[in-house]
């Protein structure tokens, strides 16, 4: 298949587009760098062996989007967002503007193009503070800052887009927790400034670029007082959305599929697993709970088992070695003064 990836520079999007390139499909992808760098694409081809096409611009702008569009599109799949959340809340307008605006900008192209299909990034965010865990995808959502109710709001508009049409199919991907990094090493997560999610920052202070870990809280009703994730392999995630193009050339309408292994780590068990992965010690101290942090969340992944025939494989040892094998071979991510055309190794 022809596929557009929108956001495929960055993490999420350079796994996938990898995935994507091993399955045989050609690959456009539009990003505008505006939190990644070219260089992530430019090793998605040296892993890959094969060559995909880049549009340096903004989906929110019609023009950059028909250059995107043009040779074809069979399916789109849309990683283009911000995503941090702390932002988020300084900036809601800028959240608005891009996320929202630039998925609708998508879909009114896409409908010029005459394609049909969409796989989405949605995010367990969707779900707030759940009632009960593990999450189903029925749980009532519940967005809990601007950038959570960008991806509620996001999820309801494709809803009704699908409805309007009925040759369309969305797959609504609810993310739990991504971590690790491709095993060659050449690609994983590069947050700009001091990371906000748990791995990258302890992969920081493992490679000595930051002095200690914060534990934002120890006295939750958890096993250990640590807030419990579900943490998820991104060559997993990457996989589940190559099921997904499958799934939405078979399946008009629009569904939504939770992403996670349905097992939950402590902040102190990932620490723990990170150590023995890594050799280093993590440096830590116990601090106050984060604004808006629940204590637990899960995935209830049955519904991607059963219908997207996807399941994690991944185990939190393979997730924090892979994460330490890119953070050590590239300790200070990659360098973001080249282009994707001078690029070279
Ligand atoms: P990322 O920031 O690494 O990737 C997003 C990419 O989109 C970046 O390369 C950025 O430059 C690009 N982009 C942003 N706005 C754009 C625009 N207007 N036009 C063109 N390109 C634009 O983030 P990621 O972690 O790879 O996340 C990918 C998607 O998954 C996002 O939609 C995010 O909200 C969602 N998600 C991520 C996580 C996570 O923990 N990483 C969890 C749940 C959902
Ligand atoms: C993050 C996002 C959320 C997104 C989710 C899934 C934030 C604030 N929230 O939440 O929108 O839906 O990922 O991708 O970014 N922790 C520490 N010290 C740190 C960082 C984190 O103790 O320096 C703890 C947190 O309190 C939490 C766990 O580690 O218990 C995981 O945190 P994080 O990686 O930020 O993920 P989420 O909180 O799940």
């Amino acid at each position: 298949m022809k596929l557009l990836v929108t956001g495929g520079a960055g993490y999420i999007g350079s796994h996938t587009c990898v995935a994507l390139l091993e399955a045989g499909h050609d690959v456009t992808v539009i990003d505008n760098l505006c939190n990644s760098s070219a260089i992530a694409l430019q090793r998605v081809q040296e892993i890959t062996g094969r060559s995909l096409r880049f549009v340096e611009g903004d989906i929110r702008n019609p023009e950059h989007l028909a250059d995107a569009f043009e040779g074809g599109v069979d399916a789109v799949i849309h990683f283009a967002a911000l995503k941090a959340v702390g932002k988020s809340c300084e900036q809601p307008l800028a959240y608005f503007d891009n996320n929202i605006g630039g998925t609708i900008a998508l879909m009114q192209a896409m409908e010029q193009a005459g394609v049909s299909r969409l796989v989405f990034s949605s995010s367990a965010t969707v779900y707030g503070q759940p009632e009960k865990v593990p999450v189903r995808e029925d749980a009532p959502l519940n967005a809990t800052n601007p950038y959570g109710r960008t991806k509620l709001v996001m999820e309801q508009l494709i809803q009704d887009w699908c409805a309007s049409r009925p040759e369309t199919a969305a797959v609504l991907l609810r993310y739990f927790n991504p971590v690790g990094a491709h095993p060659s090493g050449l690609i994983g997560e590069d947050p700009r400034g001091e990371p906000d999610n748990l791995m990258p920052y302890v992969a920081q202070v493992a490679v000595g670029r930051r002095e200690r870990l914060r534990i934002y809280g120890d006295d939750y009703p958890t096993p250990d007082g640590t807030g419990v994730r579900d943490y998820l392999h991104v060559m997993d995630l990457a996989r589940a959305h190559r099921k997904a193009v499958d799934y939405a050339a078979a399946h008009p309408g629009c569904e939504a599929f939770n992403l996670g292994t349905g097992r939950g780590y402590s902040v102190l068990e990932l620490v723990q697993a990170f150590e023995q992965a890594s050799g280093k010690p993590i440096p830590y101290e116990i601090s106050t709970r984060r604004a808006g942090d629940v204590a637990e969340l899960t995935a209830e992944p049955a519904l991607a088992n059963a219908k997207l025939r996807w399941v994690a494989t991944h185990d939190i040892h393979a997730m924090c070695a892979d994460a330490w094998n890119w953070q050590s071979k590239n300790p200070n991510g990659y360098s973001r003064d080249m282009s994707f055309n001078t690029y070279s190794r």
